[in-house]
């Protein structure tokens, strides 16, 4: 029942560093971009057209776009709030963008000050305006187990707003539990709601591993039909709008786990070890990734 062949999305760029409350350069940035586009990663998040005041390190994304040194196989991607982030994001030359709404009222408003239905017809518009450009358009839905204000999220509430951006044309659905919380049987049984009106091969995981379930997740919906996967190269990660949200699953740690079930990835975990090795120096800090960590003490 296990996919033969897994596509990693990796969100370090963005989700990565989008917490890091001490500016990084964007040289930086930009040489993380390229190492991980040299390990073999396909589809990489490289920044956000939000307000710089509401997230302020994302504010060089536009510098990171022009400078990163571009493979054509790779898709380079941004987040896009509005139609000011999507009209920035195609003058940076973006080759797709995502919106992100919630399926938690509290977390749409801290997040992007709006409830769920102002966002929806926020996004209407970014959908349209995305697809004159011809860009594709990926859909996330934050706190699908749970969120930092309200607490439990029924199953059926995410599958409402997932099946929103499917209609609207986000050609996939991220699901992320944003701060963490979940474990296998409510990620079985969110799926199943969501399944209900989106095919699961249109559908990815988003696990921030801040309660350490990241991988029981991602190997319960492996089990269910899921085949893409987002993570952070060293675990970096968190969102500024859900407290104690740690970092993404690590990069790292998905695909060992991947190496260990014999599931393809097209990584090259040595390049990848050492884009995180790379990343962890600049912040002075290890890695949040187990495999990392052992890997860099053999
Ligand atoms: P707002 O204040 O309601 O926006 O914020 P506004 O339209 O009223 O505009 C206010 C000011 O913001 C204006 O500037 C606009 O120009 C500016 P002023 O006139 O005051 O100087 N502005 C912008 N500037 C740059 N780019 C833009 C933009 N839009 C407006 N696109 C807004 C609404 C959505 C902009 C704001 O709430 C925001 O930027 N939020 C972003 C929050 C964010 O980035 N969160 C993290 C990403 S989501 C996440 O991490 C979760 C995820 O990983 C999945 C998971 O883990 O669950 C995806
Ligand atoms: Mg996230």
């Amino acid at each position: 029942r296990l996919p033969t062949q897994v596509k990693l999305v990796e969100v370090g760029p963005r989700d990565g560093l989008q917490n890091e409350s001490v500016a990084i350069d964007a040289s930086t940035k930009v040489e993380l971009v390229d190492r991980l586009t040299d390990a073999g990663l396909s589809y990489i998040e490289t920044g956000s057209f939000v307000s710089p005041k509401w997230v302020p390190q994302m504010a060089t994304s536009s510098d990171v776009f022009a400078q990163i040194r571009r493979n054509p196989k790779v898709t380079y991607a941004a987040l896009t709030p509005n139609l000011q982030g999507l009209q920035a994001a195609i003058a940076a030359g973006a080759d797709e963008v995502a919106i992100f709404g919630a399926a938690s009222q509290s977390f749409s408003q801290k997040n992007i000050n709006c409830s769920i239905d102002e966002s929806l017809e926020r996004f209407h518009d970014v959908v349209e305006l995305a697809k004159q450009h011809d860009l594709k358009i990926r859909g996330y839905v934050s706190c699908v187990l749970g969120c930092p204000y309200e607490g439990d999220i029924a199953p059926e509430k995410v599958a409402e707003v997932a099946r929103a951006l499917f209609a609207m044309g986000c050609y996939e659905i991220s699901l992320g539990d944003t701060i963490g919380v979940g474990t296998p049987h409510k990620v079985q049984e969110m799926l199943v709601a969501v399944n209900k009106y989106i095919p699961m091969d249109k559908l990815a995981v988003h696990f921030h591993d801040t309660y350490g379930q990241a991988l029981a997740n991602i190997y319960t919906a492996l089990n269910m039909g899921i085949s893409v996967i987002d993570s952070s190269v060293a675990g970096l990660g968190g969102c500024p709008y859900a407290k104690g949200a740690s970092g993404n699953v690590a990069t790292e740690d998905v695909v060992y786990l991947l190496d260990g079930l014999g599931i393809d990835h097209g990584i090259n975990f040595d390049l990848l070890l050492k884009a995180g090795w790379f990343i962890s120096d600049k912040l002075e800090r290890p890695a949040i990734s187990k495999v990392s960590n052992a890997m860099r003490a053999k």
